[in-house]
C-alpha cells in the first residue's frame, strides 16, 4: 500500500575518489517566508560538533566529513549557536565551510550567557545582543549573518519589543540578513510578531513531540479572509530524530555515558522509553519494506507536515546525514504518512 513508486533521489555518482563524500542529484527546497532564501527541507544541526553533551563517539575529522557531505547531498543551511561547545561548533563549521568554498547558509542563534557555576541564561539586552553577534561574527568569519535567531525567551525581563529593535539595528548595519527565535511559546510568539519582522520560528517537532500542533502552528501559518492557512513565518523544526530515539537503536536499558545528555532525558529510560520503543517497533516493517532507515521515516514524518518549512538532523558521521536524506524520497507518499499517522494514534498518542 505505501510502496515507493518513483525515487526522486537517485544516488547516482557514486564515492568520489578522494574524499569518501557521495553525489545525490535532487534536493527539495522550500522559501523561507519573508526572504529571497530557499533553505533544503533538510538542515545540518552542529550542536554535537560542539564536542560536549554528546558522548565522545566522534571526532572533529568525523563531524567535518560529514558537513562535507551534506554540502555534496544538496543540503544549504548549518545550525550553529556560540553555546555548542562555547563557540567550537562555530569555528569547525566556519573552516569546512571556507575549505569547500561554499556559500551555504549558516543560521545562529543570539541571548544565551554562560553563567559561571549555573545553567547558561538568555540575556536579551539590547548591548548583549549587539556584542553576542559580533562575537558571532568572528567566529564565524562572516561579514553579515543570513539568519540569527534567539536561542530561547529572556530570562531577565527585557521587554520583548527592545529585542526587537536591537535586532533591526542589526538588519540595518548589515550584519544580519534576517532573525527570528527559537522556543517560544505561542504567545511569546504573537508579542514577538507584533513588535518586529521574525522571519523563523525554531522549534521542537517529531512523531512522539507534537506540541507544535496546538497553537504554535497557528501563530505561524494563520487562516487568511478567504479561510486558507498561509505561512507567515518559516518553521525550522529540530528534535525529528527525538534525540536519536526514533531511529530504533536505544532500548530502554541503554546507558549513556555522563557526558551525553541523553543520560538525563526521561525519554530514554523505564516506561516511558518501553512505550516510545513500542511505538518505533511498530514502524519497522514500513521502514524494511522501503527498505530506508527509521531515521528517514522520522525525518520525512517532520518535512511532510503542514506547516514545516525545514526539518534539522543533528549529524555526527557522513554516513547519518546520507541515511536522513533518503527521506527525501518519501514526502509525497500520502499512504504512507497515512499508515503511520494510524500507529502515531495507537501507540504514540499521550
Ligand atoms: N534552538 C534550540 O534550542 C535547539 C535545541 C536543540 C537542538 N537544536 C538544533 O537541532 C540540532 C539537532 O539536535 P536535536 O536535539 O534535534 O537532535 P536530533 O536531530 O533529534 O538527534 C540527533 C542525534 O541522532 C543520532 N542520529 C542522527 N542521524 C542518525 C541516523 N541516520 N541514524 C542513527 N542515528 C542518527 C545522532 O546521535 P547518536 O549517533 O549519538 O545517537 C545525533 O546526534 C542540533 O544540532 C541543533 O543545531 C536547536
Amino acid at each position: 500500500m505505501y510502496s515507493v513508486r518513483k525515487m526522486c533521489c537517485v544516488f547516482v555518482s557514486p564515492t568520489l575518489p578522494t574524499t569518501g563524500v557521495q553525489r545525490a542529484d535532487c534536493m527539495e527546497y522550500r522559501e523561507l517566508p519573508g526572504t529571497n532564501i530557499r533553505l533544503s527541507v533538510i538542515g545540518f544541526g552542529c550542536w554535537a560538533a560542539g564536542g560536549q553533551h554528546w558522548g565522545n563517539d566522534a571526532s572533529q575529522d568525523d563531524f567535518r566529513a560529514a558537513i562535507s557531505q551534506a554540502l555534496a547531498l544538496g543540503i544549504n543551511w548549518f545550525d550553529t549557536a556560540p553555546l555548542y561547545g562555547h563557540g567550537q561548533a562555530d569555528t569547525l563549521l566556519a573552516d569546512v565551510l571556507r575549505t569547500e568554498h561554499s556559500d551555504a547558509f549558516v543560521v545562529t542563534k543570539v541571548g544565551v550567557r554562560n553563567a559561571e557555576g549555573s545553567r547558561p541564561v538568555s540575556d536579551l539586552s539590547p548591548a548583549h545582543i549587539v556584542s553576542d553577534t559580533e562575537a558571532s561574527l568572528k567566529r564565524l568569519r562572516l561579514e553579515t549573518i543570513p539568519l540569527l535567531l534567539v536561542h530561547w525567551p529572556c530570562d531577565f525581563g527585557t521587554p520583548i519589543c527592545e529585542s526587537m529593535t536591537a535586532l533591526e539595528s542589526l538588519k540595518l548595519s548589515g550584519k544580519i540578513r534576517h532573525y527570528g527565535v527559537c522556543n517560544y511559546p505561542p504567545v511569546l510568539l504573537e508579542q514577538v510578531l507584533q513588535c518586529g519582522n521574525p522571519v523563523a520560528l525554531q522549534t521542537p517537532y517529531s512523531m512522539i513531540r507534537r506540541e507544535f500542533e496546538q497553537q504554535l502552528r497557528d501563530v505561524c501559518m494563520p487562516k487568511g479572509a478567504d479561510g486558507w492557512p498561509r505561512q507567515k513565518i518559516g518553521v525550522l523544526a529540530y528534535e525529528t530524530l527525538c534525540r536519536g530515539l526514533l531511529t530504533g537503536k536505544y532500548g530502554p536499558d541503554h546507558r549513556f555515558g555522563a557526558n551525553d545528555l541523553r543520560a538525563h532525558d526521561g525519554r530514554f529510560s523505564g516506561d516511558w522509553a518501553r512505550k516510545n520503543l513500542t511505538f518505533v517497533d511498530s514502524l519497522r516493517p514500513i521502514a524494511n519494506k522501503l527498505n530506508v532507515s527509521l531515521a528517514a521515516l522520522a525525518v520525512g514524518w517532520v518535512c511532510q507536515m503542514p506547516g514545516v518549512t525545514a526539518a534539522l538532523v543533528g549529524v555526527k558521521r557522513p554516513e547519518q546525514i546520507r541515511e536522513c536524506v533518503k527521506s527525501i524520497n518519501l514526502i509525497s507518499f500520502t499512504e504512507l504518512w497515512h499508515a503511520i499517522d494510524r500507529r502515531i494514534r495507537r501507540y504514540a498518542s499521550p
